[in-house]
């Protein structure tokens, strides 16, 4: 220990400057002032000794290296060592270098980050300058409200995309997952949702992308959207730790929204990489793997995330998360998926059969799931999307026994009618980014069905979704 630490584990005036900086991001009262050494480094972790006593699992340690203070954060507590995730990869970190607590990490967000794409630290990095501080800092690790705090869901909204106004729609405060493998169209039809023009403010965190797709995504598809939209970015070059943070400081931001009323778009791209980042810093802090590598905290770190998100208690707004989640080769039982699946109110199956055939955006109807839909349709388009369903049903089952010529036309009323409108309906789904945001699926499949010829009779929709 040097002259620097006192005995108890306090910190002298010298070292006291260092707490000062590394409080850039916590609340003067959250930072206790305690240190300890650097005793071991490995790739991925370092260990302290003298803060053991003083830290709890999460929170943040300044560490001040020849280049400047460096955050980590503590990833597991012995009595003797405490275990730190470097946030920066490469960071020089020696023997006996001092470590100070920092306690929760916080970022204060205003309406003025609109437009603005940030780092998973609350930085700028879109080259526009430095963005001001709100008067509220906000840990990023922050609880969900209690259940019975929160306002019912119950209010539906249109999204523009067909496939999902007609057989998934969507409620405000709703958390959905949508799910593929590599390459089908999750992160497009993510692009297409940020559009929705119901919300006051989106919230976006790119996790793990490829640098290239992160401003195609922000330039090309948010377009007028930017200027209610914060972007939190951490690319797949980026440590593990920023990978893990990019979802809860874009999730802080959007409950800031919240509770000043607004109602919330939060998008995650993708959900599977922020498990994967979890992953890394785990099996860097030696915990063990329980299912195909994932350690534990995964699955406690999931539910954390997304029970956040939804709506506020009375007199605050929503927030409606719309996250991706990639299944490992086609896979849509693997454990991310499986668990995430289960936290969420709906899921949207996306089905590379159907991007194979170009038929964009590839969701299945069938498959597709969202728990709210009957507080989004009117009864009338309830039994209409059952119906419709049925005819889909009938088509796809039959699809091979029609192709080997198995069946005869006239034989089944309902198959007969199933291979009449199915295609067309398909083609009402159809849908690329480039395309205008439908304002009224129900309208567009009306149109397309000629109502009035006596097959399906679609019903008007109504001018705003009724809450029920
Ligand atoms: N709605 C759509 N209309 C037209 N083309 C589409 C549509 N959705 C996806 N595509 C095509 O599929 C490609 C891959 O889509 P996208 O990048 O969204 O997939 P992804 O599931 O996010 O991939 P990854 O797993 O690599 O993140 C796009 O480059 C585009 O060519
Ligand atoms: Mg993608």
């Amino acid at each position: 220990m040097t002259s620097e630490l006192l005995p108890d584990g306090g910190i002298s005036p010298k070292l006291s400057q260092l707490a000062d900086l590394a409080g850039r991001y916590a609340r003067p009262d959250a930072l206790v002032a305690h240190g300890g050494h650097v005793r071991t480094i490995a790739a991925g972790h370092y260990t302290v000794s003298g803060l053991s006593r003083h830290v709890r699992l999460g929170e943040f340690v300044a560490h001040r290296s020849a280049t400047g203070i460096h955050l980590g954060e503590v990833v597991r507590v012995e009595p003797e060592l405490t275990y730190v995730c470097p946030i920066e990869p490469g960071e020089p970190i020696g023997i006996h270098d001092t470590v100070i607590r920092k306690g929760a990490f916080r970022v204060a967000p205003t309406d003025s980050w609109c437009g603005r794409t940030i780092n998973s630290l609350g930085e700028p990095i879109d080259g526009l300058g430095p963005i001001p501080n709100g008067s509220i800092r906000r840990s990023i690790s922050n609880s969900a409200p209690p259940s019975m705090t929160r306002r019912r869901v119950e209010t539906g909204f249109r999204t523009g995309v067909r496939a999902i106004d007609l057989f998934s729609p969507l409620c405000l405060g709703q958390r959905l997952g949508i799910f593929a493998g590599s390459g089908v169209g999750k992160s497009t039809l993510l692009s297409m949702l940020a559009r929705a023009g119901t919300f006051d403010k989106v919230v976006i965190a790119l996790v793990g992308e490829r640098g290239r797709e992160v401003r195609e995504f922000i330039e090309d598809t948010l377009g007028e959207n930017m200027r209610k939209t914060v972007a939190v970015v951490a690319t797949s070059d980026e440590s593990p730790m920023l990978r893990k943070m990019a979802p809860l400081t874009a999730m802080t931001i959007a409950e800031h929204f919240r509770d000043n009323g607004d109602n919330v778009l939060l998008i995650v791209d993708s959900v599977t990489r922020f498990a994967h980042a979890i992953r890394e810093v785990a099996t860097a802090s030696g915990e063990p793997p329980i299912a195909r590598g994932y350690p534990a905290s995964v699955f406690t770190e999931l539910p954390r995330l997304l029970e956040r998100a939804g709506p506020g208690a009375e007199g605050t707004g929503t927030v409606t998360a719309i996250i991706s989640i990639l299944v490992d080769g086609d896979n849509h039982n693997d454990p991310i998926a499986d668990s995430t699946r289960g936290i969420l109110d709906g899921h949207i199956v996306l089905q590379r059969s159907l991007a194979e055939e170009g038929r964009y955006p590839p969701i299945d109807p069938l498959a597709s799931i969202s728990r709210l839909a009957r507080k989004a349709w009117t009864p009338d388009q309830e039994k209409l999307v059952s119906r419709l369903k049925a005819l889909v049903h009938r088509y796809e089952e039959t699809r091979d026994l029609r192709l080997i010529g198995g069946y005869r036309q006239g034989s089944d009323p309902d198959l007969d009618m199933a291979i009449k409108q199915v295609p067309i309906i398909y083609d009402v789904l159809k849908q690329t980014p480039g395309d205008r945001p439908s304002p009224d699926a129900f309208a567009d499949l009306a149109t397309a069905l000629k109502t009035g010829s006596g097959l399906i009779n679609v019903p008007a929709q109504p001018a705003v979704h009724p809450a029920r």
